[in-house]
């Protein structure tokens, strides 16, 4: 062979071992590129059924330990609407899901504040003991109990001034606030009379059962609380009228429109609304209202829940 043709080959030779190189160098390029695209949470989002925008709603708000949660579970498309809402707790995933199943005409914010107000649940089942060291912020619903000795230790009596009935107590703070708010009432012509304010166990327990004997159980616990859960127990709470009213006549006053627009700015809520029956376990009283402190009492005014759910989410939170 002639030192020319020698020296081509060698040429080729060596062209050719750099193009399988560089051919070997970008497939393992690429193949390394695609091995950590697919150890990635987005790639495993997608792979695992969720879209794109699901995938970046996930990848925005989870932590690694979270994603992976998610991903050892079965793809759902109605998880991402869940983590969407307002008041959604990590801890009642489960239970939402279910609830949902079951009840699928309801609405998904529904469902959440069923589930985190316990009510997914039959009511008085399940109940703990209400932490009464939240002290103004004490919860007192189906689902949390007082019990048979809980009595507060600043109950004041309340001045036949302002009330009907014989030493009529509440807490002083509840008190101090009511007087506020029964003062700015009258100064725009306003009368706003206590019906009904601190009731201990026994005197629930009576009037429970005379409920009890007049409607039957069922709608007893629609109207009064069982002893040891009614929230008059907390000597937070006051049912309320004005001259010539009753209970049921009472919304349609105008007292009842002056404390809509301003029993938040004396920290007192409306109790039990209408349209969250569901949620609070009874019927809708327009006469009963619970002082709770100027700063929650205009977070649920202006954001439309109940006190149980306020609860749930913010005191219990995901613990
Ligand atoms: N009427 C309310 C629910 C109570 O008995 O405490
Ligand atoms: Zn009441």
């Amino acid at each position: 062979m002639s030192k020319l043709k020698l020296k081509t080959r060698n040429i080729v030779i060596a062209v050719g071992c750099v193009v399988i190189v560089v051919v070997l160098a970008v497939g393992l390029f690429r193949w390394k590129k695609t091995l950590d695209y697919q150890a990635t949470y987005e790639y495993k989002l997608e792979h695992h059924g969720y879209s794109e925008e699901d995938t970046a709603y996930f990848l925005e708000k989870l932590s690694n330990e979270e994603l992976d949660a998610l991903l050892a579970r079965d793809v759902d498309e109605n998880i991402p609407k869940f983590m969407k809402e307002e008041y959604y707790l990590k801890k009642n995933l489960d239970q939402y899901l279910a609830y949902y199943q079951e009840n699928s005409d309801k609405s998904i914010t529904d469902v959440i504040a069923t589930v985190n107000v316990g009510a997914n649940k039959e009511w008085y089942t399940d109940y703990v003991d209400a932490d009464t060291s939240k002290d103004t912020l004490v919860l007192a619903n189906k689902f949390h109990f007082l019990g048979e000795n809980y009595e507060p230790n600043d109950l004041v009596e309340v001045s036949n001034w302002y009330a009907y009935g014989d030493g009529p107590l509440l807490r002083k703070i509840a008190y101090d606030e009511f007087v506020g708010m029964y003062n700015a009432a009258k100064e725009d012509g306003q009368d706003i009379i206590i019906n009904s304010s601190y009731r201990d166990y026994q005197y629930q327990l009576d009037l429970y059962n005379d409920y009890v004997s007049w409607y039957g159980q069922t709608k007893t616990d629609e109207m009064a609380a069982r002893p040891g859960f009614s929230e008059h127990q907390t000597g937070l709470t006051i049912d309320v009228t004005t001259y010539g009213e009753n209970e049921n006549t009472f919304d349609k006053t105008e007292e009842f429109a002056w404390l809509q627009n301003h029993a938040h700015e004396y920290g007192f809520i409306l109790r039990y609304p209408e349209g969250k029956e569901h949620l609070t376990g009874y019927e809708y009283e327009s006469w009963h209202y619970r002082y709770v402190g100027v700063e929650v009492a205009t977070y649920i005014h202006e954001h439309n829940i109940t006190y149980d759910e306020y609860y749930a989410f913010f005191l219990e939170g995901d613990n």
